[in-house]
């Protein structure tokens, strides 16, 4: 497996590139492949090996996918299959997006049940609750999610949940209601940028969305999709990692292509702990002119502080003078890189959903592990900032998500390199 050996204390400076959004292409790609009756062509994909393991189960559904240069050329096999096996949805959670795809299409889907990971259980009973009031049967059989209808139809529904929205299930949803028979209201859709990316592809797909980017969904069903050229929005999450980055190292970083209208509350947070902050229109520029002051982080849904950043947070107020408290509000168990941090030095108290964090100093590097996708890339960020080496294993895990992750930051003067055992 590869590791990261990285030797800290180097302020970056210099600008890094934020490619496309990991957790758009992926419900895009499966609206490409099950969902049109013609090929698609989607620009600005991260290559990511997420990306990678939904191709191979959209290949098994009869879907030809070629990737090169950040393109993803996307061809609906004529013969779609309706099953995704378990040794590729294992790998790949978010193959739970062609549920309601392939039901739309072909009025019958088999799909492995989803498994947790290391942010605790992965729930998808709003994904399946959903569908059925559009009409499916829903049977869970051996592991498998088993659903099938003669005809979608369209309703109106209500889909939040203990912890709010759900993006994938508002995703899978809507795919679905655009092929079926009348009008569907979504209320407590999701507004995650990613998913009003999606509901945009599938108007240029020729689907009938109406109030993307809010919590109200209206979609009239069509008869039919077909392919189309796109390009992806900007990945938001990787930009405000390369924005602590730039913060945690006390460097001067130009952060090309992030997104502002998808950054507030995460800008927000940074200058509340002094970060500062110059954005232009095509990125923004990251300084630490002063000393950092501690915050208090609540994750939510959309346009709350983003879940997907906590962990990045974390690790700069694990150096900031002060009392910080971090209270995770999406998912039941996503402190895991806390006791990673606290082996470089971190004084971080993790108590149910919130962790209270005391600023340090200065971190000393140290052999560490990733969990999970964001996990890992606060170790990274961390060892950036660190005094002497840090090893980070599992790596596989910063892969999913962060496209050549070393390059980029060796780009703006980071001291990391990957080995493989
Ligand atoms: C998406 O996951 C993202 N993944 C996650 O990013 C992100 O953390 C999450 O949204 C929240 O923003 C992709 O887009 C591929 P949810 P998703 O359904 O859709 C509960 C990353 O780092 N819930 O919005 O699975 C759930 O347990 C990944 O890129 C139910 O209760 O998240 C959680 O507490 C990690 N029932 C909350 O809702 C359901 O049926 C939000 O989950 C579905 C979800």
């Amino acid at each position: 497996m590869d590791r990261l050996i990285i030797n800290g204390g180097k302020q970056l400076k210099g600008t890094i590139s934020v490619s496309g959004s990991k957790n758009a292409t992926l419900p895009i790609a499966v609206a490409a492949a099950i969902l049109a009756d013609s090929a698609s062509v989607i620009h600005n994909v991260p290559d990511l090996r997420d990306i990678d393991s939904l191709c191979a189960v959209l290949q098994v559904l009869g879907a030809t996918t070629k990737f090169k240069n950040s393109t993803l050329y996307i061809e609906p096999g004529n013969r779609i299959a309706y099953e995704a096996p378990y040794d590729l949805v294992r790998k790949m959670r978010a193959s739970i997006y062609v549920l309601g795809p392939l039901v739309a299409r072909l009025g019958v889907a088999k799909v492995s049940f989803p498994g947790g990971c290391a942010i605790g259980p992965r729930p998808v009973d709003l994904h399946l609750k959903g569908l059925q009031q559009l009409g499916a049967e829903i049977e869970i059989d051996g592991g498998y999610i088993i659903a099938r209808t003669d005809r979608l139809v369209g309703a109106e529904m209500y889909l939040r949940g203990p912890h709010g929205s759900s993006v994938g299930a508002t995703a899978n949803v809507m795919m679905a209601s655009t092929l079926a028979e009348g009008q569907t209201t979504i209320r407590g859709a999701a507004c995650e940028p990613e998913v009003a990316d999606l509901a945009n592809f599938l108007n240029v797909m020729g689907a009938d969305i109406e109030g993307i980017g809010t919590s109200t969904l209206t979609i009239r069903g069509v008869k039919q999709l077909h392919g189309t050229e796109y390009a992806i929005i900007p990945d938001r999450i990787e930009a405000g990692t390369f924005m602590v980055a730039g913060a945690i190292t006390g460097g001067d970083v130009f952060v090309k292509q992030a997104p502002a209208q998808h950054l507030g509350v995460t800008s927000e947070k940074l200058m509340e702990a002094g970060v500062q902050l110059d954005w232009t229109d095509d990125g923004v520029r990251v300084r630490t002119p002063q000393a950092l002051q501690a915050v208090d982080i609540v994750t939510d849904t959309y346009p709350g502080f983003p879940t997907d950043m906590q962990a990045q947070m974390m690790g700069l107020l694990s150096i900031t003078p002060g009392v910080s408290t971090i209270t995770e509000g999406i998912y039941l168990d996503r402190f895991m890189h806390a006791s990673e941090l606290n082996r470089m030095g971190a004084d971080i108290r993790v108590e149910g959903n919130r962790a209270v964090v005391r600023g340090k100093p200065k971190l000393s590097g140290a052999p560490v592990m990733a969990s999970d996708l964001r996990a890992g890339a606060v170790l990274v960020l961390a060892g950036m900032a660190a005094a002497g080496e840090t090893i980070v294993s599992r790596i596989y895990h910063i892969d999913r998500g962060y496209e050549g992750i070393e390059e980029k930051l060796r780009g703006i003067g980071a001291d990391i390199i990957r080995v493989s055992d």
